[in-house]
Parts: C-alpha cells; sequence; structure tokens
C-alpha cells in the first residue's frame, strides 16, 4: 500500500489506540508561554487595532495568491493585526481550552506562529514567535542571513526573501494526539488550513497580500525554527507584503 493510502487506512477510528486523554494523562499546555529570560516584545492589543473594513463576501471572491510586494514595512500594528486575526485567543474556558479567532478540532489548537519578520517598524529583522496567551512577541533566531536560510528551507522561493512577514505554523503534535491519537495527524493540517484562509482574508484589511506555501524543505526550515521535526514541525507557511 502506498504511504498515502496507509495513512489514510490506519488513522480509520476502528485502528485508533484508547487515547491519553480517557487514559487520565494530564492534558498538555494550551499554548507555548514565554521562557524565561526570553526577549519579549509587547503588541498593541486588538481592542486597539484601527483597520480599513473590508467587505467578506468581496474578500472571499477577490482572494487572490499574490507573491510580489512592495518594499513598504508593516506597523507593529499591523504584524499584531494579523498574528491576533489568525490564532488570536479570545477566551480560556474551564475546560481548560482556548477559544481562538480560528476553529481547530477539539480546540486543541496545536499550532504555534513564528514569523520571519523582515520588514516592520520598529522590530529587528529576525524569526519571532507569537505567544498566543500573552498576545506578545518572543524574540527567537536573531542570526545573519535569516531571510536567506528561511527562503532556502521554503523551496528557495524568492518571496520569502522579498517577503514583509513570513508565517511559519508549527505544529505540536502531543496537543492533538493527547485527545486524537494517530488522527490527530489529519487534524492539525485541517487546523493549519483554516489559520492560512484567515490570513489570506486578514491580510486585506491591512492593504497586503499573501501566498499559502507547504513547498518547504521539512529538515532544513525545522533546523532554522529549533524544533526537533517530530514532536514539533513546520507544517505550514504563508508569504505577506504590502502592495503598494
Ligand atoms: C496547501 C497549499 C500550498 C501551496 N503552496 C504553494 C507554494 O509552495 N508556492 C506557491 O507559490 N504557491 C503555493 N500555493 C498557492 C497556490 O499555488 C494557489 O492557491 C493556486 O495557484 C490558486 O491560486 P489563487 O490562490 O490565486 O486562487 C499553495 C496553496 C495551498 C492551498
Amino acid at each position: 500500500m502506498s504511504t498515502g493510502r496507509e495513512f489514510m487506512e490506519k488513522t480509520k477510528y476502528k485502528h485508533l489506540k484508547e487515547s491519553d486523554q480517557v487514559q487520565g494523562l494530564p492534558q498538555p499546555s494550551l499554548a507555548d508561554g514565554i521562557e524565561e529570560g526570553a526577549k519579549v516584545i509587547d503588541l498593541p492589543a486588538p481592542e486597539s487595532f484601527k483597520v480599513r473594513k473590508v467587505d467578506l463576501s468581496e474578500a472571499i471572491v477577490t482572494r487572490t495568491s499574490i507573491r510580489n510586494y512592495s518594499s513598504k514595512p508593516y506597523t507593529l500594528e499591523e504584524l499584531a493585526y494579523l498574528l491576533y486575526m489568525t490564532q488570536g485567543v479570545k477566551e480560556v474556558t474551564t475546560r481548560p481550552a482556548t477559544l481562538r479567532t480560528v476553529p481547530s478540532a477539539g480546540s486543541r489548537h496545536p499550532v504555534e506562529t513564528y514569523v520571519l519578520c523582515n520588514r516592520v517598524e520598529g522590530l529587528k529583522p529576525a524569526i519571532y514567535r507569537y505567544a498566543a496567551l500573552d498576545h506578545k512577541l518572543v524574540e527567537v533566531n536573531t542570526g545573519a542571513g535569516l531571510d536567506d536560510k528561511v527562503t532556502a528551507g521554503l523551496y528557495g522561493q524568492q518571496m520569502v526573501k522579498h517577503s514583509a512577514v513570513t508565517f511559519m505554523w508549527v505544529a505540536v503534535a502531543y496537543r492533538s494526539m493527547w485527545r486524537y491519537t494517530e488522527r490527530a495527524y489529519r487534524y492539525m493540517h485541517l487546523d493549519a488550513g483554516h489559520v492560512c484562509q484567515n490570513l489570506y482574508l486578514a491580510v486585506q484589511g491591512i492593504g497586503a497580500g499573501c501566498c499559502g506555501i507547504a513547498a518547504f524543505r521539512d529538515d532544513e526550515i525545522n533546523a532554522v525554527l529549533g524544533v526537533d521535526g517530530v514532536e514539533r514541525f513546520m507544517i505550514y507557511a504563508a508569504t505577506t507584503g504590502k502592495l503598494d
């Protein structure tokens, strides 16, 4: 059987083992927090966002993948807006679970957002992580030549180097697997799709465009992000940037 067919077969409910959740094992954290000593950047609060109103039906119909961007930088508020629209935490319920601006199977929200910031006012070009529960940015990698390294990891696609910000979504497998065992591997990809669709729509509110990216060199990009590629792995990415 081919790998893909085997995956679809073996992730049917009839093959699944009892989940860690059913066995009473403790629930993993809802989201990555902020490590001791990490460099943290405050972001403008969602209530303060001043974003152009966009008609939803029009945004859906006119949405298209855009791969060429102007050299205009984002403001920190524009970046904060895109982060909140794609992963923002609206509420932490008593379950506990996070309710966010995107849906997620079982509200497990296995996705962590990393951003390569090439052009954001007031931000050093670097890779940051969005700490969704705190609505803050955490500095991850400030090394030299990161734009080239990320571009190489994303299959050499030049739009990455020219983007204002490239989003990279990392799946934290156990957050979903705790509840869904092997079937979680289906759901993580679906969850990431919802995240990117929100990005496709939200960029229109700030006069920007984006392009989803699934062509990437797994080991290379995971190494740049500092994730192990097994428990945590990049699952999807998208370039973004201003149109004029
Ligand atoms: C899952 C997924 C992966 C994609 N990966 C890439 C990619 O690696 N590089 C790229 O240039 N476009 C990529 N795209 C964009 C598609 O090429 C694009 O959506 C398609 O050509 C249709 O164009 P439209 O989005 O303008 O309607 C991807 C889109 C999706 C949904």
